[in-house]
């Protein structure tokens, strides 16, 4: 068992991350600027309210959890929901402010969200990768202030892996498009379609390329990254993704529709194959995500993904 110290614990990865590690027997600290109904808070859980930008405030929080580990996930999460100048400050400070003060008070094992976003795809001006599945050597090309802050972030982790050598392990994840638990069952998605919505009609789920994850899933991969952050190499980044597409029909169909020019660099993804491959954290890890779409969507609304087809369907950005 750690004591695991958790920054936007309240938020929609946040909250299945909490709980999952609690369900894992750590004990952890979630800090959020917002709280969590107390009914809400898996036992065990200490929560606290603060704002991780205001001067001081990281430093004086993680000095006093005393933590074996920082998960790092407070931010703005959602692209052009906010000024772009105000993205890029809030993400960038407050990576910056969370790691730096973890480091210094001597916490052993640092991680921090990131975006799948950084590799730029949906940029207005166009964008197509060397290859398909994307993985983490898929250059970085980020178009707008959201995707350049998580960039910067992975940087951070980088920067302070250098500076630290051995002493402090340090590692960024990539999730793709969150799906918490209550998704699953009708509850609107970070862009405000239910999940049946998505899979109905694809121009939802293009943006993102069609990635997903379940929350839990993550929970599941933070404990096991944490296990084994001293055997792995320091600095690394990880998608971390489903198995499979969010999507009814084969990617190397839809791809081409949505990303104009991919017919040939997207005929491999056949079947259910996803455009993000995960085959790092399995490989490293050992992780593998335990739910899909298939399994999780209540059949009810899989049925309804299946039959309905909405009207037009905007084209968003996703984190
Ligand atoms: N949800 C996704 O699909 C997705 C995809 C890729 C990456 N991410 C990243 O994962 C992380 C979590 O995303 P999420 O969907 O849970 O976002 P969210 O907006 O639901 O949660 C973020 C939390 O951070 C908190 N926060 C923001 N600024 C703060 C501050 N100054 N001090 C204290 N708390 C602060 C917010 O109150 C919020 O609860 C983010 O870093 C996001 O960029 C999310």
């Amino acid at each position: 068992m750690s004591r695991i110290f958790v920054t936007g614990g309240s938020g929609r990865l946040g909250r299945s991350v909490v709980a999952g590690l609690a369900q894992a027997g750590h004990e952890v600290v979630s800090v959020d600027r917002d709280a969590v109904p107390a009914e809400l808070l898996p036992a065990g859980v200490v929560q606290e309210t603060a704002d991780l930008l205001a001067p001081g405030e990281a430093l004086r929080l993680i000095g006093a959890a005393k933590p074996d580990a920082v998960i790092h996930l407070a931010a703005i999460a959602v692209p052009f929901s906010a000024p772009e100048d105000v993205i890029f400050g809030t993400n960038t400070r407050l990576a910056f402010a969370v790691i730096s003060a973890a480091t210094e008070v001597g916490v052993r094992r640092i991680v921090t969200a990131s975006s799948p976003t950084v590799l730029g795809y949906g940029c207005p001006e166009g964008w197509l990768p060397p290859s398909f599945p994307l993985d983490e050597r898929t250059p970085a090309k980020p178009w707008n202030a959201y995707a350049l802050s998580k960039h910067i972030a992975e940087q951070t982790v980088q920067m302070f892996a250098t500076a630290q050598g051995e002493k402090i392990r340090y590692a960024a994840f990539r999730p793709c498009f969150v799906i918490s638990p209550e998704e699953w069952e009708g509850a609107p998605t970070q862009q405000g379609h239910t999940l049946a919505e998505r899979l109905a009609d694809p121009a939802l789920s293009a943006p993102a390329l069609f990635n997903y994850v379940d929350a839990r899933d993550v929970a599941d991969f933070l404990d096991l990254l944490l296990q084994k952050m001293d055997d792995i190499p320091n600095g690394e980044t990880f998608f971390v993704g489903a198995a499979d597409a969010l999507a009814t029909a084969p990617l190397a169909e839809l791809m081409p529709k949505f990303l104009p020019g991919s017919e040939a660099l997207s005929s491999g993804l056949t079947g259910t194959s996803p455009a993000f491959s995960i085959a790092k954290a399995r490989e490293l890890l050992g992780w593998q995500p335990k739910r899909t779409w298939r399994t999780e969507l209540k059949p009810t609304l899989n049925d309804e993904a299946s039959t309905l087809v909405t009207a037009g369907g905007g084209a968003k950005e996703t984190s």
